[in-house]
C-alpha cells in the first residue's frame, strides 16, 4: 500500500494532509524517516511513528471504553459532552461508531468500531446479544420484583413481554440483570414496570466482552483480534 494511503486509512487526515506529514519528515518506519508519500509499505504487522508517537497499522478498530456519567452517545450531543470527545482524533477521523447506545447517566462498557459487520453482529435485534447491567435502585429490591423481571414485563408502546435473565440481588438496593434486546431506556423501563426506580445504571458486559476491573472511567483500549473474531462469528 502507498505510504500516504496507509496513513490516511489510519485516521491521519486527508490524502493531502498525509502527503504533507510525510514530506515534512514527521513519519518514521523502523526508526527511519520516510519522506516519500508514494513509497510502498507492507501493512501486515506494520508499526510506524508520527510525531515520535508509535502506532500499529489496524485494518479495522475495536475499542472498549469505560463510559463515565454525563456523556451522550452522539456526534451532536444536546445537553452533555459527546462520548467521542473521550477518543483520540485519529479514531474520530476513522469514523468509529458506538456499538449500541448508553444513556448519558449510564456508566460502564461501551464498544466502538469502524467495522460494520462487527457492529451488526452485536446490535442486530435477531442476534439477541446479552447485555449485563448492575442496577442501583431507589427502593429496596423485593423478591417479587426479581421474579417479575424474569417472568417478563410489558412496556408501554412495545409489543410482547420483556424478560431479563440471570437476575440476582447484589445488595439491599442493588441487582444485576441481563437483557437480550436494546430498546430505548429498556432497563429503566423494566425496573419501573416492577415498581422500583433506577438510581444508577452500569453496564458490565456486552456479549463476551466484559469491562475489566482495572479500566478507570474514561479509559479505553483496543480489543484483541481473537475476541473480535469470536464476536463476528457468534450465532444468536
Ligand atoms: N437501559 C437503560 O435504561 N439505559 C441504558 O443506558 C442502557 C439500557
Amino acid at each position: 500500500m502507498l505510504l500516504e494511503k496507509m496513513l490516511q486509512s489510519q485516521g491521519f487526515g486527508s490524502r493531502k494532509e498525509c502527503q504533507l506529514l510525510i514530506k515534512k519528515g514527521f513519519v518514521r518506519i523502523e526508526g527511519e524517516i520516510c519522506d516519500n508519500p508514494k513509497q510502498q509499505v507492507q501493512v501486515e504487522n506494520l508499526t510506524f511513528q508520527v510525531f515520535d508517537e508509535c502506532y500499529q497499522y489496524r485494518e479495522k478498530v475495536y475499542i472498549a471504553l469505560n463510559k463515565p456519567q454525563g456523556f451522550e452517545c452522539s456526534h451532536q450531543p444536546q445537553h452533555h459532552q459527546s462520548v467521542f470527545s473521550l477518543l483520540p482524533e485519529i479514531l474520530i477521523q476513522r469514523n468509529v461508531q458506538c456499538v449500541g447506545r448508553l444513556d448519558q447517566d449510564t456508566t460502564g462498557l461501551l464498544l466502538f468500531t469502524d467495522d460494520g459487520q462487527f457492529l451488526q453482529a452485536l446490535t442486530h435485534p435477531r442476534k439477541h446479544v446479552a447485555k449485563v447491567y448492575r442496577v442501583v435502585t431507589a427502593d429496596p429490591v423485593q423478591p417479587e420484583q426479581l421474579t417479575l423481571l424474569e417472568t417478563g414485563v410489558e412496556l408501554r408502546n412495545e409489543k410482547g413481554i420483556y424478560q431479563a435473565t440471570e437476575v440476582a440481588q447484589l445488595a439491599e438496593n442493588q441487582l444485576q440483570m441481563t437483557i437480550h434486546q436494546g430498546l430505548y431506556h429498556q432497563v429503566k423501563r423494566m425496573i419501573a414496570a416492577v415498581g422500583n426506580k433506577v438510581e444508577h445504571l452500569h453496564r458490565q458486559q456486552v456479549g463476551q466482552f466484559s469491562l475489566s476491573e482495572d479500566l478507570a472511567e474514561s479509559e479505553w483500549y483496543y480489543l484483541t483480534a481473537q475476541e473480535v473474531e469470536q464476536a463476528k462469528t457468534q450465532d444468536s
